[in-house]
């Protein structure tokens, strides 16, 4: 396995592979911090394709200013460690100077990926304004760079999955986006890398995130259509001391548009803060009803 760093070394690589052999290319593109999630994703990505790329990057765009850009885990050696036993072929770990310009560094402004406003600006996009900008920007660069034939995202981040598929369909990207499921600890919690931020306490609260969304399934295939009563259902776990509700809410998943009665695939996504030592801890899940 190579662990390559500059995006023209990549680009060098994958070329002379694809050139010479005519070799599949599959993406997973990471922030790191690798977890069974993300092993799921690789695993999947290294049996579908010729050559297995994870790309290891905290992206700056995708964090406000007030969000944990800085504190973020960056475990470069043990993710490397994990993707070779995987069998990945190569990490692609970029350093913030590799993928942006002097430009943005000095003006904290580049060339961006803007998506619809009302897409990006509702359920996650409210509180993080800009995020799916970034988001949509890194993977677009990485799309770019990597040429990629297949592209694995979980499907924990559902709005981001909507959004990266609406940009591949918009942009005409030639590539397939291939939506991974949830990966979950036995007792339910999601599988995320911000999990590591929990104390034993804390993690407990979160648990009543999982529940939440298992009660409201468990309501739905009784028969419970509106989603004024799943809604209302899921709240009531959320509402304990050291927990709170960003949103709890219920779209159709081909539009990721709110519904009231549960007559299409739906979606139902919830986003908390828990209370862990002195910070609180932003967790999502979801569940497709
Ligand atoms: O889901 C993530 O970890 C990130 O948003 C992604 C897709 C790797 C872009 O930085």
């Amino acid at each position: 396995m190579k662990i390559i760093h500059k995006p023209n070394d990549l680009r060098s690589e994958i070329e002379k592979l694809k050139n010479t052999k005519g070799l599949s290319v599959g993406l997973v593109p990471t922030m790191g911090a690798l977890h069974d999630g993300h092993l799921s994703l690789i695993k999947k990505c290294v049996k579908e394709n010729d050559i297995a790329i994870v790309s290891d990057f905290v992206n700056p765009t995708q964090f406000g200013p007030n969000e944990d850009y800085a504190k973020y885990p960056r475990t470069l050696e043990k993710d490397s460690a994990l993707c070779s036993e995987a069998g990945v072929d190569i990490v692609f770990a970029p350093a913030p100077e590799d993928i942006y310009d002097e430009y943005y560094f000095k003006h904290k402004e580049t060339t961006l990926i803007c998506p619809p406003y009302d897409v990006v600006n509702k359920l996650c996009g409210k509180s993080r304004p800009g995020h799916f900008d970034g988001v949509c920007t890194i993977v677009g660069k990485l799309f770019n760079i990597t040429k990629c034939n297949r592209a694995y995202f979980g499907k924990k981040d559902a709005q981001q999955l909507f959004i990266i598929k609406k940009m591949v369909k918009d942009l005409y990207f030639d590539l397939e986006i291939i939506g991974c499921p949830i990966v979950r600890e036995e007792d339910g919690l999601a599988l995320s890398s911000r999990n590591t931020y929990l104390t034993a306490e804390s993690r407990n609260l979160a648990l009543n995130i999982s529940q939440a969304l298992f009660k409201a399934k468990e309501l739905f295939d009784k028969g419970i259509k509106e989603a004024d009563t799943l809604i209302d259902t899921a709240l009531s776990y959320l509402e304990k001391p050291g927990l709170e509700a960003e949103y709890v809410e219920i779209v159709a998943q081909e539009n990721f548009e709110k519904i009231d009665t549960l007559n299409k695939k739906a979606v139902m996504l919830i986003a908390a803060k828990v209370d862990s030592h002195e910070a609180k801890i932003r967790l999502i899940d979801n569940i497709e009803l």
